[in-house]
């Protein structure tokens, strides 16, 4: 329906606002895509040295994905707008038109898609990701984590109806993580707030 298609619109079009790009920018942290893994996401602001910026890098990216499925929900109903919405803010942010498609990772924006979607699941893929982070304190081992388990929580909580939804974006989040993962493999993955190594 044209209220389906204006939401995915919508949704991408919120998804795509590239906000640890603009807060660095705009605080003088220098270019975000030179830093670290150059990756725009909280994880890779942090890098800056600047925590608050990455915890409103973290905060906004959720944000966008939470309020794409809301907004859907509130207009046009429960049922295929806000999936929809919230699997195209994800795209938004992994793939924004306005960095020529070459967005970021896309966990903040899972996150917020699924707590809007279904809290309780949304509840347990962040402490999913907090337990992995907290182990390894490796940030993409907890989005590995949060990632894989969450079509698990959603049918443990009686969501069936978004497991399949959850094992798309879990897909994509580990293709977006591929370099991570061989990182990780080769042992120079680097932990939370550290730099990585020389050799990178
Ligand atoms: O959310 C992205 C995180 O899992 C990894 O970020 O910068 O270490 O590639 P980064």
């Amino acid at each position: 329906s044209a209220a389906v298609i204006f939401w995915t619109v919508a949704g991408y079009l919120l998804g795509s606002i590239p906000f640890g790009i603009v807060i660095t920018r705009a605080m003088g942290l220098g270019d975000l895509r030179k830093i670290g893994s150059g990756n725009i996401g909280a994880t890779n602001v942090l890098r800056t040295g600047n925590k608050p910026a990455a915890l409103a890098t973290l905060l906004l990216d959720t944000f966008k994905g939470a309020i794409a499925v809301l907004l859907a929900r509130h207009f046009a109903g429960e049922g295929l707008a806000p999936q929809l919405a919230g699997l195209a803010a994800f795209a938004g942010h992994c793939f924004p038109v306005w960095l020529r498609f070459l967005g970021g990772k896309g966990v903040a924006t899972f996150l917020g898609t699924v707590l809007a979607l279904a809290w309780p699941a949304g509840l347990l893929c962040c402490a999913s990701w907090l337990v992995a982070a907290g182990i390894s304190r490796i940030s993409s081992v907890g989005a590995l984590g949060a990632a894989a388990s969450s079509p698990v929580w959603m049918l443990v909580l009686g969501r069936g109806d978004l497991a399949l939804l959850c094992l798309a974006l879990a897909a994509i989040i580990f293709w977006r993580h591929k370099e991570n993962i061989a990182r990780l493999r080769a042992g120079t993955e680097p932990k939370i707030g550290g730099k990585p190594k020389p050799e990178d």
